[in-house]
């Protein structure tokens, strides 16, 4: 399959996506950064033991000297004490300028990497190999790198925090420090997917939604088309699936890099899912959070009077064929959430700011959303 080609003011860059890339990730590496003599492979404890191994030969066949470090991912874990244990490595495995960083697992493992990467002599060249359905088509492309903050436990600084976007739950002001850096190569190979929890699975699907409700029907009826496929696992559709939805997303942050306009539609049912994921951070992934967050978009579209029809398109029935939940897991506060809302970093100052659908493919920002359209969001989805 063809790779997507991604613009970037740092260098223009490609994304592979196939189901036998990991064997030629070291030979594609020697001819795309031919200086390098050290590969270090940051890689999610949870494919240590397979696919990173495929990786590490295929370096070492390379003529690669692989360095391997294990990450556990959890968003502690996204942390600047992590990147500093990989800065160190990389000092003491003397690392040079002209080396490559390979970033192997989700999206947690990934951001914390190819910060580490970005920032360490002013910034090593990164190929991304993720190995989770959302990080294919969303973390992995785009070169935002990020790790989380603790929230400060300091009563002095608590009412500084308040204006961050938080997770309430676990006390960390997500993505809060990060860089914009693009890599040298993505390289999905659905294979890994294999191995993946059909819950993690899924919530890559959400986003797959997402990009798909920013282009125009035809990847959603591709979606339910091949639904089957997809639940088995069939390798050629895995293919299609995330070449389509990463295209989508390729596309924008070619146009928009660094989150001028049109990048923030990637938003898109994101305010309402981070308010619910801070708020039920134990009970909701990302990605379900997402499903649920797109029903509410919708309806609020619907009173916004920017898409009048949205509930013939039965968007909740389309994410529950997809095995995706629509609707608020437990009850919490209205209110509650609507103050997660005007806290989700996205937003301007006390006001909501939802990205909304005029119809399909026809997405728009709300700057400061009327309660009435909060209220009809939130209706839909149970809150
Ligand atoms: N940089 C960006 O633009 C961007 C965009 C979206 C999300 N993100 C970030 O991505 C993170 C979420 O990423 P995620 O959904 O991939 O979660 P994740 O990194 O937590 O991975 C999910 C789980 O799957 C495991 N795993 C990974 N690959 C596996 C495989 N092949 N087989 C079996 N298990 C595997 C991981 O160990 C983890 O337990 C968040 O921190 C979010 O902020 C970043
Ligand atoms: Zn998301």
């Amino acid at each position: 399959m063809q790779a997507i080609s991604v613009q970037s003011a740092h260098g223009n860059y490609d994304i592979q996506v196939g189901d036998a890339l990991l064997q030629s990730v070291g030979a594609v590496i020697a001819q795309k950064i031919p200086k390098a003599r050290v590969a270090v492979l940051v890689v999610d404890q949870a494919i240590e033991l397979t696919w990173a191994r495929e990786v590490a030969a295929s370096l070492q066949a390379a003529g690669l000297r692989v360095v391997t470090h294990v990450v556990h991912a959890s968003e502690d874990n996204k942390s600047i004490a992590q990147v500093e244990k990989v800065w160190r490595l990389l000092l003491a495995e003397r690392v040079q300028r002209s080396d490559v960083l390979c970033a192997m697992g989700g999206g947690i493992v990934g951001d914390m990497a190819a910060f580490a990467a970005s920032t360490y002599m002013r910034g090593i060249a990164t190929v991304m190999i993720p190995t989770t359905l959302l990080a294919m088509v969303d973390a992995a492309i785009g070169g935002k790198t990020a790790v989380n903050l603790p929230l400060s436990s300091d009563p002095l600084d608590a009412g500084h925090s308040k204006n961050l976007s938080t997770n309430l739950s676990t006390n960390l002001a997500k993505n809060m420090a990060g860089t914009i850096c693009a890599p040298a190569w993505v390289a999905s190979d659905v294979r890994t997917l294999t191995t993946l929890s059909t819950r993690e699975f899924r919530c890559g699907l959400a986003e797959c939604v997402k990009h798909a409700l920013l282009v125009d029907a035809s990847m959603l009826a591709w979606l339910e088309t091949h639904r089957e496929g997809l639940r088995a696992m069939d390798p050629a559709r895995l293919v299609e699936l995330v070449h389509r939805s990463a295209s989508v997303k390729a596309a924008i942050v070619s146009r928009d890099e660094r989150e001028q306009g049109e990048r923030a539609h990637l938003n898109l049912g994101h305010t309402f899912a981070h308010a619910i994921e801070s708020l039920l951070h134990d009970q909701v992934h990302h990605g379900e959070a997402v499903s649920i967050g797109l029903v509410a978009m919708a309806a609020a579209s619907q009173a916004a009077g920017w898409w009048p029809d949205a509930d013939k398109f039965q968007l909740s029935k389309r994410l529950t064929d997809l095995g995706l939940p629509v609707r608020m897991p437990a009850k919490v506060d209205r209110e509650q959430l609507k103050n997660a809302m005007k806290l989700d970093k996205k937003g301007q100052s006390g006001a909501v700011r939802l990205v909304l659908l005029k119809g399909l493919g026809r997405p728009g920002v709300l700057d400061a959303a009327s309660e009435q359209v909060i209220n009809a969001g939130l209706d839909a989805i149970g809150s």
